[in-house]
């Protein structure tokens, strides 16, 4: 495995970080694709055997229940000292009022359920996982330094929102002297590459880790553009990402085929070196729902594109509505 900073931080972590949202009860939250806990188990082990130290979820996956199954499975497999764990908040955990968002009441709330669930007295990054546009951005920041004073989180992060919300809240947590961001998670990949207008700037800018969500597409940059999976068939924000650019997005899965057979390699492993090459990306998060799928994500570190391969894979790329910030 190859290790590099997060960001500017002195923070070591694996070149890939294991997406988490695959693990969950599969009647619990939005996810009916998720993996239940038996099944998980081989994939989260694989990961540490592999050497991957970095591991994502969040709150709101399958209703906790992937907070749940990956604290207990890590308390197993490795030292807590060695291991970075992130999650996130925002969304919503329960219905009613100060059931989502980034108030102070909703973040102190959500850090504690999360540590139980995780079954950790302190998470690593803390991530806000969309902007929240109802509660001032002041409240937010000193609720989250807050969190990290109180040794529940050692570092804070980002995800999806406008580069200028972003900017903006860089601004007023260094005015306030307050605990800064020091990563990024936004959704690159070579079928939606909006960030590349103003949030990969800012974030090489500002020193911040960039570690891109869904960098296979949600598995569509990885197969024939007709074929279908389980979750293909049931991963309903997947539908609502992709939509409207249909013709181009299909060319781009063929580009990813053909320097892929070119290579004798699998495209899972084409499709994530080019998102591995972006020199502000720490590591992506990677989605496994198979074992084999860890050791592409693996085999992807060995490979360089060249200047040729870059351009027949991103030539085909057409702008496309901005999504994933709501
Ligand atoms: N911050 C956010 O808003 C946000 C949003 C989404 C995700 N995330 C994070 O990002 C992580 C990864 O998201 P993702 O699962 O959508 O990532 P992804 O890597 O784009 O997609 C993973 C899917 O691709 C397919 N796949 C992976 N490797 C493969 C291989 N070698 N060969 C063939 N197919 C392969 C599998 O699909 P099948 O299972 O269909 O076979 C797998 O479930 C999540 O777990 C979560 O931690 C964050």
């Amino acid at each position: 495995m190859d290790y590099t900073k997060l960001g500017r931080t002195g923070l070591d972590i694996s070149r890939l970080c294991l997406g988490c949202m695959t693990f969950g009860v599969p009647n619990r939250g939005t996810h009916e694709w998720s993996l239940d806990e038996e099944a998980s188990r081989p994939i989260l082990r694989k990961a540490i055997e592999a050497g991957i130290n970095f591991f994502d979820t969040a709150n709101v996956y399958s209703d906790g229940t992937s907070e749940e199954i990956v604290g207990r499975a890590l308390k197993d497999l490795a030292p807590r000292e060695e291991l970075v764990i992130a999650t996130k908040v925002h969304g919503r955990m329960h219905a009613g009022p100060n059931g989502a968002g980034l108030s102070r009441k909703a973040i102190m709330q959500e850090i504690d359920a999360s540590l139980k669930r995780l079954g950790t007295d302190y998470v690593d990054l803390y991530q806000i996982h969309r902007f929240d546009d109802h509660t001032p951005i002041e409240e937010t920041l000193e609720a989250l330094h807050d969190v990290v004073k109180a040794g529940k989180a050692r570092y804070i992060g980002a995800s999806s929102m406008y580069a200028w919300q972003f900017a903006t809240m860089l601004h007023v947590a260094q005015a306030n002297g307050w605990t800064q961001f020091v990563s990024m998670q936004n959704f690159v990949n070579l079928m939606y590459r909006e960030e590349e207008r103003e949030m990969l700037p800012l974030c090489a800018e500002k020193g911040i880790g960039v570690i891109p969500w869904s960098p296979l597409a949600r598995g569509r940059l990885t197969r024939d553009w007709q074929d279908e999976t389980k979750r293909s068939q049931t991963d309903h924000f997947g539908k609502y990402l992709f939509g409207g650019t249909e013709e181009a997005d299909r060319r781009v899965v063929e580009a990813v085929a053909n320097v892929a057979n070119e290579r004798g390699v699998s495209r899972a492993q084409i499709a994530l070196a080019w998102v591995l090459a972006k020199p502000e990306v720490s590591a992506p998060i990677i989605g496994a729902s198979k074992e084999a799928h860890l050791d592409d994500a693996i085999a992807a570190l060995d490979i360089e594109l060249s200047q040729d391969e870059i351009s027949m894979l991103e030539e085909p790329y057409i702008p496309h509505a901005v999504v994933g910030f709501s």
